[in-house]
């Protein structure tokens, strides 16, 4: 049943790259209450400032996504700060939502909670079953707590507290800044780098060959707003949508793209990391939802979004 469209709804993080994203699917699908907070305002860090927070604002539904995100060079020197700042964010949210009676959660995780093994294309099932990448184990412990936490507030207290895990997202308002990005907004930043300064050769890593999977962070947030209105479960759902290429060829959009047309060099000495990696998206597709977003327009307008920002 679709939650009512007056319900108040929180969105934790609302600046963010999934938050902002949150809040312009909202919007288009009829929420008119959504109220936010930068972290000046309120540092979700601190359990007493968001439960008086809760309190004050009284919100029928939470959507956490506020957490410490990083690259792979801040999780592996800060695990402890990743791991602390959000349990704190995560708990401070689930138990204040539960103290001050919301009627539904959605806790974002991340596919870094799949074991580093998992059988591809990961199936939910296989959450829990083996050990975590090393590299990121922190985030990803805290990340696997915050599902465990929804599932023991059901389990105990009847809440309707549920967990979606996103497959790698793009788009607009993504982070470029060195050391924070993710693939494509780094090579976006690295081949329109090349092109400005007239740059003749780009080295990548690996062989190009290893194969990703994206999502649109707009078609992300739709399928958030379906699972509200559609999913209440302990099982955590994946948010996918099966599109994935091979690093050599989204280097070849990008590249075209930007209008980058010196030399691409793969140094095959580097390592490749895992040969596929994508969520089995067949729970929430059996649901009736499915990603819009092409991904060469969605790549279009997060290079234009890039250059507004950035260039
Ligand atoms: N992006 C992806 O590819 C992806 C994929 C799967 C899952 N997810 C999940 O989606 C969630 C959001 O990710 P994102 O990519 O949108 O990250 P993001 O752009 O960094 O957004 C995180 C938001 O949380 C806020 N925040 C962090 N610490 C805070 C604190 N102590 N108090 C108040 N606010 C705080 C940040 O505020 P500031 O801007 O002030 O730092 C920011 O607005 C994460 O849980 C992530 O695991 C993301």
């Amino acid at each position: 049943m679709s939650l009512a469209r007056d319900s108040k709804v929180y969105v934790a993080g609302h600046q963010g790259m999934v938050g902002s994203a949150l809040c312009r699917a909202l919007n288009e699908a009829g929420f008119n209450n959504v109220v936010g907070q930068t972290r000046v305002q309120l540092d979700l860090r601190n359990q007493g400032a968001t439960e008086s927070f809760l309190k004050s604002e009284q919100p029928d539904i939470i959507i956490i996504a506020a957490a410490k995100v990083g690259g792979i060079d801040a999780n592996r020197n800060q695990p402890a700060d990743f791991l602390l700042e959000n349990q704190q964010i995560q708990t401070n949210l689930i138990h204040g939502g539960f103290k001050c009676g919301i009627t539904k959660l959605l806790y974002l995780g991340s596919s870094c909670m799949y074991p580093r093994l998992a059988d591809q294309p990961m199936k939910e099932e296989s959450l829990c079953t083996g050990a975590l990448e090393p590299t990121n184990e922190g985030y990803a412990t805290a990340k696997v707590t915050g599902w465990k936490m929804c599932q023991a507030y059901r389990q105990q207290h009847g809440c309707d507290f549920i967990t979606a895990i996103p497959t790698n997202l793009y788009g607009l308002n993504d982070h470029y800044e060195a050391g924070r990005s993710h693939v494509i907004p780094a090579l976006i930043s690295k081949y329109h780098q090349a092109k400005t300064d007239g740059e003749t050769t780009i080295t990548n890593w690996g062989t190009g060959d290893p194969r990703r999977e994206f999502l649109n962070v707009d078609d992300a947030a739709t399928g958030c707003i379906h699972l509200l209105d559609h999913y209440s479960d302990a099982q955590p759902i994946n948010i996918a949508g099966g599109f994935e290429l091979s690093i050599r060829d989204l280097n070849e959009k990008v590249a075209e793209l930007t209008g980058y047309d010196g030399e691409v060099k793969w140094d095959t000495e580097k390592p490749d990391g895992m040969p596929r990696k994508l969520l089995n998206d067949s729970r929430l597709k059996a649901m009736g939802w499915k990603p819009k977003i092409n991904f060469d327009e969605g790549l279009k307008q997060a290079y234009e979004d890039y250059l507004e920002r950035f260039s």
